[in-house]
C-alpha cells in the first residue's frame, strides 16, 4: 500500500465529490466533514457515484439512484452485504492523498 497524491489541497469542494484515476482504479473522494474515498463505480451498471447527489453520509448513483454510505462503502438498497471498497484518505499540507 502506498500513498498517492490525487489533488491539490482544497481541490475537492466541500459537500461534493470528485473522481480520480489511481493505479488503474477509479476512486471517488468526497469532502463531507472530512474526506472519504471509495471505488467510484456503482455495482449496478458502473455509473460513477462521484457525480451523484450527496446527502449526509449517503451518495446516490446518478444513473438509477442506488445508494451507498460513503464512510463504509455499503450499498443501502436492493442487495444485502454488498460494499464498495473504501480507502484511507488524508489532506496534507501539499495536497490530498489516498492510500492504495
Ligand atoms: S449504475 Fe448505479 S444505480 Fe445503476
Amino acid at each position: 500500500m502506498t500513498w498517492k497524491k490525487v489533488a491539490e489541497k482544497g481541490g475537492i469542494q466541500k459537500d461534493s465529490g470528485a473522481q480520480f484515476n489511481v493505479e488503474g482504479k477509479k476512486i471517488a473522494i468526497f469532502n463531507k466533514d472530512g474526506y472519504y474515498a471509495l471505488d467510484a463505480l456503482c455495482v449496478h451498471q458502473d455509473g460513477s457515484i462521484a457525480f451523484g447527489k450527496l446527502e449526509g453520509d449517503v451518495i446516490e448513483c446518478p444513473l438509477h439512484f442506488w445508494h451507498y454510505n460513503i464512510k463504509t462503502g455499503e450499498l443501502l438498497d436492493y442487495l444485502k452485504g454488498v460494499k464498495l471498497q473504501t480507502y484511507k484518505v488524508e489532506e496534507r499540507k501539499d495536497g490530498i492523498y489516498v492510500e492504495i
